[in-house]
């Protein structure tokens, strides 16, 4: 494995920030970059004021603190960045200036530098493709907030070298991340696979089954520790909204992961979630469970449930990620409460195929289309290998 010892973060960002203090948690020297000289300053007063925080609450010494704080530097000069050994890209999610910021860091650092992006939702191929060598070029994925969130999706480009894959691997795993290793597809496994969490959800409020108080007690009792119109209102209509349209877009759209006219609207009014006051939700609001139908169950936890297994097992078809990291991105990058093809085998693998099938005869949409692998595993009594 080369040796990494400095790390250069570019862009200051909410991700930025944390990268940084994951690096530099891991021990190495970490500058962070950005364009935007406030952002720089707002990072590193972001920095002092989280050490502040922490000692104070007694949760770090201020040697603690002072050693990992220490290592990072701050800097809206690109050169600073030039002796890094990995440089992790988390800047605005754009093609052509994630493009440029590559091919102008390509010529800084030296040959063997591994040159990582953050991107949610573009192509790492495409990214890759701006760059002169794009073989040293990789997706790491991570979640925010990155020092909380275990979960890292690694993501090869079409040209990335192995010996890059394995050495970005070995490393996450030195940081103490749950790596995951998922094909440069929309959304990788995260946002693919989570997508019905939001939209069947939505789909069963717009079809008048319940509203979202209720939907969003029925998951929380289902074990989840959000319910999907509490988080979406969390993440941002904007933001959820913008990732369902890509995805939407970049599987030229495929209905099943259809953005809904519900969320348009709450977008177009401004309405955007707690950071606006508005969402699903008025804020301030009080999480309480409300009291509710028990027949609804099936209606809606069990509903979504299958939703989610169905596109879990279809990324299994698709060879998107192997069985075993995709009920690991689920659970260590969106925590919910079991693996989706651990359900899907609890449940019955020719139960989940009659209850998608189910779906489809009432809708006739090829949004309620089976995965091939449920319909070939029940087919042959087969279940989840895990
Ligand atoms: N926020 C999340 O939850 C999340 C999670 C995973 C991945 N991501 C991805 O991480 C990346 C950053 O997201 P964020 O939420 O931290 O964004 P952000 O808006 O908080 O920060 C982006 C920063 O990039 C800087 N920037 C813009 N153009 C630049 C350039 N040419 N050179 C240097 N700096 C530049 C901006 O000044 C800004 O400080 C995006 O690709 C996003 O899709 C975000």
């Amino acid at each position: 494995m080369r040796a990494i010892q400095k790390v250069a973060v570019i862009g200051a960002g909410t991700m930025g920030q944390g990268i940084a203090q994951v690096a530099a948690s891991a021990g190495h020297e970490v500058v962070v970059f950005d364009i935007n000289n406030a952002s720089v300053k707002n990072a590193e007063a972001k920095h002092q004021a989280l050490v502040a925080r922490m000692v104070e609450k007694g949760k770090w010494t201020t040697e603690t603190a002072t050693a990992i704080f220490g290592k990072i530097s701050y800097s809206n000069t690109l050169s600073d960045c030039k002796d890094s050994d990995l440089v992790i890209e988390a800047i605005v999610e754009n093609l052509d200036v994630k493009q440029a910021v590559f091919a102008d860091i390509e010529h800084l650092v030296s040959d063997t530098t591994i040159l990582a992006t953050n991107t949610s939702s573009l192509s790492v191929t495409a990214i890759a493709n701006g760059c002169k060598n794009p073989s040293r070029v990789v997706g790491l994925h991570f979640f925010n907030p990155a020092p909380l969130m275990k979960l890292v999706e690694l993501v090869p480009a079409v040209q990335t070298d192995p010996t890059v894959i394995h050495d970005a691997y070995k490393l996450m795993q030195q940081w103490g991340k749950t790596c995951v290793k998922a094909k440069d597809t929309p959304g990788f496994i995260v946002n693919r696979v989570a997508r019905p969490f939001y939209g069947e959800a939505i789909r069963i409020y717009e079809e008048g089954i319940a509203d979202p108080e209720t939907i969003d007690t029925i998951m929380r009792q289902g074990g989840y520790r959000m319910g999907p119109f509490q988080l979406t209102d969390y993440i941002g209509h904007d933001v959820n909204y913008k990732v369902t349209s890509s995805v939407w877009e970049a599987f030229y759209y495929d209905e099943r992961y259809k953005p809904s006219f519900t969320q348009k609207s709450l977008v177009d009014a401004g309405y955007l979630g707690k950071k606006s006051g508005k969402g699903f939700y008025t804020y301030p609001h009080t999480v309480v469970d409300v009291d509710y139908d028990k027949s609804l169950i099936e209606k809606v936890l069990y509903r979504i449930n299958l939703m989610l297994i169905n596109e879990a097992a279809d990324a299994v078809f698709w060879n998107v990620a192997t069985p075993t990291d995709i009920e690991l991105a689920m659970t260590k990058g969106v925590n919910y409460p079991k693996g989706l093809l651990e359900l899907a085998n609890t449940v019955g693998i020719q139960t989940c195929v009659d209850m998608v099938d189910a779906l489809y005869d009432r809708y006739r949409e090829s949004r309620y289309r089976c995965s091939p692998i449920l319909r070939d595993m029940a087919a042959q009594g087969q279940l989840f290998n895990l």
